[in-house]
């Protein structure tokens, strides 16, 4: 399940993942674990040779915690540090240097290979994991998804940041997760596009689980296109 920040990826991908007994994998935790570690060891974000090696040195695990997923790297629980708006943009720039791709793209692969996973990400369908045997790719509106991501933050307490600063900030990740080199955000030729600003969570995911159980039946391949 790939698409931009903000589209309803992670609630979508966690709870399909639950309906049918799969795994569930956050390959963005793992770009936010990388941005994180390398701000805090004073490793520059486009410094290439020195991420491939803080990436090499990790060890991700994905326990849940009271129906909470949580990120714990080399036996530390970075979760409450990963999710803020500047963890958001560190992910997004470590995200495009190759030797970062490359590590986490390894260990994405490993963990795809098991089977029996929902992943999500921005490149899933494209190049992690072209394979796979159902590919989502859940967009919005930039205006629709920073009004989501609005809403959540003035829930959480946070009346200092505007509507106008949270669209900026979607619409300056999107363009650096789009217009990266290596493996840029996009849908793959064969996903199925749901547009979650016209769709709400639930019918999302309804379209999504008839998808997913008629695979499991060999139905498909869906034409690229939008579905309900
Ligand atoms: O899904 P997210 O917001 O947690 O992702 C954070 C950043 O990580 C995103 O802006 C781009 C990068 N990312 C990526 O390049 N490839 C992925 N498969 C997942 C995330």
């Amino acid at each position: 399940m790939d698409g931009p920040a903000g589209a309803g990826k992670s609630t979508i991908a966690r709870e399909t993942a639950q309906q049918l007994d799969y795994s569930y994998v956050d390959t963005g935790a793992m770009y936010r674990a990388v941005g994180l570690l390398a701000e805090e060891q004073g490793v520059s974000l486009d410094d290439g040779d020195r991420l491939s090696v803080l990436v090499a040195g990790l060890d991700f695990s994905f326990p849940w915690v009271d129906g909470v997923l949580h990120t714990v790297v080399n036996g530390r629980d970075v979760s409450a540090l990963i999710r803020d708006a500047d963890a958001g943009m560190r992910a997004s720039t470590v995200s495009k240097v190759p030797q970062v791709r490359a590590g986490l793209t390894e260990r994405q692969r490993a963990l795809a290979s098991q089977g029996g996973v929902v992943m999500e990400g921005r490149d899933i369908g494209t190049v992690v994991y072209p394979a796979a045997e159902l590919k989502i790719f859940l967009t919005a509106s930039a205006r629709v998804r920073g009004e989501r991501r609005w809403k959540q933050l003035r829930s959480q307490g946070d009346d200092a940041t505007s509507l106008a600063e949270v669209i900026e900030e979607i619409e300056r990740r999107d363009h650096q997760d789009s217009t990266r080199a290596i493996a840029p955000l996009k849908p793959a030729a064969d996903s199925v596009v749901l547009d979650t600003s016209k769709m709400d969570i639930p019918r999302v995911k309804r379209a999504i689980l008839r998808l997913a159980l008629a695979r499991q039946e060999g139905v498909g391949p869906e034409p690229l296109g939008n579905t309900d």
